[in-house]
């Protein structure tokens, strides 16, 4: 298959720049298209061969669900049972946004998009040409992050075509996307809304919307192999780089500066700089090629030597977690062979960008 590429000027952006696209997702093909989050993989939810044609050219298991993505609020009702109360003010709050809730499905969505589950998980992208596309399309449209499964999520167009390249119809090149980190999970047909994955909707966030949430624990920890995830897709090792990933992170440094919001951003822990170092020209001297994730704040305190990559400045945590998967992907492209990385907070946008590192490494966490 030939796949097309259509670069988007979203200055001037016509229905007639999204038609073609439109017309191959209703006729049962795929199209990628950027979303604020990360590019996603779009084909018709309703249409389950269409949705297979998804996980044929991810390589995904079977038994992880889509996303269904909706151009309005009003789209949502056909695809589920009911719209608990919860789900109501975190819709009116969040949504167009980076927010997905899981709902009980109705019988219109094919077990072919939700893994055989009975729920859906919806989306309404605040992304203008993911929503046009979407309106204009007609249906809602499944979409999982466009690249191959197991490599890191892609912020750019390129990073698509890098895995996608032959594999589906069309991709739209919109730009690098604004967010750079998945959407926020939460499981709404509970009596208590569960985050399942963090994004940029944020657990203090959600709370200041709906009251108590609760966490599911694979957003923080390792599922082990005999407990199912609420989230099928947590279970498996994401956003992994080629290179064996270590995180470096000062526990004590982190809780005692977790008081002061604002001032904790700005600093980081020397203990973490100091290993960081000590590791890695450990690791060179033995002739490996060796990687160093850190932040605008700390750049400068690494040897030149290694492949130093800033993700951003800590005090600014939109920065680190909009060029995470661009660094990830980065590193695969040079072949380092080890990277050690600072770590982050673990609350606000540092849970999401904490959850995304954490799995990269497969938990590997130095505790210094
Ligand atoms: O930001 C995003 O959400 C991007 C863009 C394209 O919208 N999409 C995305 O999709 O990240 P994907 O497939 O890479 O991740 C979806 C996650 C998976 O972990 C999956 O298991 C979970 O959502 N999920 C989907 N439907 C679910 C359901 N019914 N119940 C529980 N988890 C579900
Ligand atoms: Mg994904």
């Amino acid at each position: 298959m030939k796949t097309k590429v259509t670069v988007i000027d979203r200055d001037a952006l016509r229905d007639e720049d999204l038609e073609e696209a439109a017309r191959i997702l209703k006729t049962g093909g795929l199209v990628a298209f950027p979303t604020e989050t990360v590019y996603g993989l779009g084909a018709n939810a309703l249409d389950e061969k269409a949705a297979a044609k998804i996980y044929a050219a991810k390589g995904r298991p079977s038994d992880n669900p889509l996303i269904a993505h909706i151009a309005s609020p009003s789209d949502l009702k056909p695809l589920v049972k009911e719209i608990p109360e919860a789900a109501g003010k975190l819709m009116k709050a969040w949504w167009p946004g980076p927010l997905t809730m899981i709902f009980p499905k109705s019988s219109l969505v094919p077990g072919g998009t939700t893994g055989g589950l009975d729920t859906v998980a919806v989306r309404m992208p605040d992304d203008e040409v993911a929503r046009r596309l979407i309106r204009l399309a007609g249906v809602p449209v499944a979409a999982p992050s466009a690249n191959t499964s197991g490599r890191p999520s892609p912020t750019e167009a390129d990073h698509v075509y890098q895995d996608m390249d032959g594999r589906i119809d069309l991709i739209l090149d919109g730009g690098p996307v604004g967010i750079g980190v998945e959407s926020t999970i939460v499981d709404v047909t509970g009596p208590v809304p569960i985050l399942l994955r963090p994004g940029a909707v944020t657990l203090e966030m959600l709370e200041e919307t709906v009251g108590a949430v609760e966490v599911d624990p694979a957003v923080t920890g390792p599922v082990s192999a005999d407990v199912k995830p609420r989230a099928p897709g947590m279970k498996y090792r994401h956003y992994a780089p080629k290179a064996k990933l270590v995180l470096v992170e000062d526990e004590e440094w982190s809780r005692a500066h977790s008081r002061d919001y604002g001032r904790r951003r700005t600093a980081v822990s020397q203990a973490v700089t100091r290993t960081i170092t000590r590791l890695a020209m450990e690791e060179a001297k033995k002739g490996r090629r060796v990687g160093i994730i850190c932040t605008d704040e700390t750049v400068e305190q690494y040897p030149k030597s290694l492949w130093v990559r800033s993700l951003g400045l800590r005090s600014r945590e939109e920065t680190i977690a909009h060029n995470l998967f661009g660094v990830l992907r980065e590193f695969d492209s040079l072949e380092v062979e080890v990277i050690y990385s600072e770590s982050f907070s673990r609350d606000h946008l540092g849970q999401a960008i904490m959850n995304r590192l954490s799995k990269a490494a497969g938990y590997h966490i130095l505790k210094v």
